[in-house]
């Protein structure tokens, strides 16, 4: 981390909890709630991956609500339960220990911001409702270059705006494919493992693994 120029994070997974929106009407949906909100957040996925090589872009907030419709009917979720879901989904928590970190982190001269597949207004909003706002030098969303995670675009747009090398970027994130992805861009990318995890095999090999982002602060 030594050489560390700016800290980069990932929204989705690593700062906010994706599965809160979910949780949140765990009793309306029954036991099923969270085999629901994980295949919801896997065809969200899917989505912006199949997206990127059909070369049909849309954004962000589209594949979460196409992602969700198909997921509802999956799991016949009742489709009153679409609205509060989706904003739900707009106002995500952050996971227990994002913001003292940040803090603690804003206290050294590197730069902090994230670089997500979320739109802008998204990701303004998420951050603003966590009073996350004073604690990012930039919010980075990849409708800059209207390709998905992990195009290697994507990651161009930190280096082109702070002009520092790749391996100055330390890049967090809890999803394993955002981590290979940013690794073998060149970034120093730190796996996230909130959950205990097996790695991907896909080229990457992270230096550093952590549980939460409080152990980062540990990191030399
Ligand atoms: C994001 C997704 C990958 O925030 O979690 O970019």
């Amino acid at each position: 981390m030594n050489n560390t120029k700016a800290i980069v994070f990932d929204a989705y997974g690593t700062l906010f909890d994706v599965n809160s929106a979910a949780e949140k009407c765990k009793d309306k949906i029954g036991d099923k709630w969270e085999t629901f909100a994980n295949y919801w957040r896997t065809t969200q996925l899917e989505y912006t991956w199949l997206r990127s090589l059909m070369k049909r872009h849309k954004d962000f907030w589209q594949i979460t609500e196409d992602s969700l419709d198909k997921s509802m009917l999956t799991f016949k979720v009742d489709k009153s339960m679409r609205n509060e879901l989706l904003n739900l989904y707009k106002e995500l928590s952050t996971f227990p220990e994002v913001k003292s970190v940040l803090e603690e982190l804003k206290k050294k001269s590197i730069k902090l911001a994230i670089l997500s597949n979320g739109t802008p207004s998204l990701l303004s909003n998420l951050v603003k409702n966590s009073n996350l706002e004073n604690l990012f030098d930039d919010v980075f969303s990849i409708e800059e270059v209207k390709i998905y995670k992990p195009d290697p675009k994507v990651y161009d747009i930190p280096i082109n705006k702070y002009k520092v090398k790749k391996e100055e970027i330390t890049f967090l994130s809890a999803n394993t494919w955002d981590v290979s992805g940013g690794g073998n861009y060149g970034y120093n990318a730190i796996w996230v493992n909130r959950t205990n995890n097996v790695f991907d095999k896909l080229d990457y090999k992270p230096k550093n693994e952590v549980k939460n982002l409080k152990e980062l602060l540990d990191l030399k």
